[in-house]
């Protein structure tokens, strides 16, 4: 058996973890063969159920899972760890601007940006998936500035997934069939769902739907697909945000074998988008790394909706700056 992985998830108690903590522990993550140790954290108000949570995963008694750490001490949390999923965060409130929404959960990211700097290992691998996601992501980056560029991501795989699955759905297809779709820059309702490079059974997805289906149906139902599950389900996306961060993660540390896949990562002014901001690539990834897919040609069409993402995530940026670093 291989040594044990240290494993960070944050907001441990809430909905997303419910179902992510345990595929990770079932070794849906990094594999069979791979023990885990599971750092849990959680704020302070929100420890006697994050027990309960742990609670059950020895109910189940895991081949996996070597130990257990729960907490609600950052710096605790991230010791030594390998990985970071980072979920937890500031839901929206009532009365809450946006503006006061980026500022609450700026705080908490940059409080656990420092945390994983003092603690992580140096080549740790970190996900953020709670919102505002890409600027989170950004936050805890510039908080963080002895872990090097690039190994704090944020998650537009659902939304990826998500794509997949409405073009798969409306040719008849499997999503297995769907290659290259890509979700450029941030995870909100701006983000731009892209089938220009996208092929089905080989062939170019843009010949076999037409113009309008994209544009009007396609690109708005993955945009709003969050809103639509709340609606459904009265609460919002948690299995397949859980299984988009597996996915994101499994993928950045195993690899995609030159599948496209789609992160949001540091811009390095790749396709003219403003260097820095966290923004959604297409990407591959091989031997651990991830590498943003160069040379793809791109539209009229596609480069306003790209600019559309970038002017958000910016704006968003300007929002926070003043907690950058300190
Ligand atoms: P939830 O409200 O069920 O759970 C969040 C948990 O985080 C709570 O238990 C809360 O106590 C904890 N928490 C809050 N502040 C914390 C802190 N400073 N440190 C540690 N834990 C903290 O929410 P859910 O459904 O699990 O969603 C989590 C986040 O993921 C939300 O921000 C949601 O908007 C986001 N999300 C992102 C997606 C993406 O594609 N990027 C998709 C779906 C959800």
């Amino acid at each position: 058996m291989k040594e044990p992985v240290r494993i960070a998830i944050t907001g441990a108690a809430g909905q997303i973890s419910y179902s992510l903590i345990f595929r990770i522990a079932a070794g849906d993550l990094l594999g069979p063969k791979q023990p885990v140790i599971l750092h849990l954290l959680e704020i302070p108000q929100a420890m006697d159920a994050l027990e309960g949570v742990v609670m059950e995963v020895n109910d189940c008694a895991f081949p996996l899972v070597r130990d257990i750490v729960a907490t609600d001490d950052p710096n605790v949390a991230f010791k030594d760890i390998d990985y970071g999923l980072l979920v937890g965060s500031r839901p929206r409130g009532p009365g809450m601007e946006r503006k006061d929404l980026l500022e609450a959960n700026a705080e908490i990211f940059s409080v656990q940006g420092k945390a994983l700097n003092d603690n992580a290992k140096r080549d740790v691998k970190v996900l953020v998936v709670g919102n505002p996601a890409n600027t989170n992501a950004l936050i805890a980056a510039e908080n963080a500035p002895d872990i090097p560029s690039g190994q704090i991501t944020a998650m537009v795989r659902l939304d990826h997934n998500r794509a997949k699955s409405q073009l798969a759905q409306k040719l008849g297809k499997h999503a297995n069939d769907v290659k290259t779709v890509i979700v450029w820059g941030n995870h909100s309702s701006t983000q731009f769902p892209d089938l220009s490079h996208c092929k089905v059974d080989d062939k170019p997805a843009l010949d076999q739907v037409d113009q309008d289906w994209y544009e009007n149906d396609f690109i708005p139902t993955v945009q709003q697909r969050g809103a639509a599950i709340i609606k459904a389900r009265g609460a919002s996306s948690a299995a397949s945000a859980a299984s988009a961060a597996i996915d994101h993660m499994r993928d950045w540390a195993l690899g995609t074998e030159g599948y496209v896949v789609s992160m949001a990562v540091p811009s390095d002014g790749s396709y003219g988008i403003e260097p820095g901001i966290m923004y959604g690539y297409p990407v591959t990834c091989d031997g651990g790394k991830y590498k943003i897919v160069e040379g793809l040609e791109i539209d009229d069409f596609s480069r306003s909706r790209m600019k559309a993402t970038e002017d958000e995530l910016r704006e968003e940026r300007e929002a926070v700056k003043h907690l950058f670093g300190k």
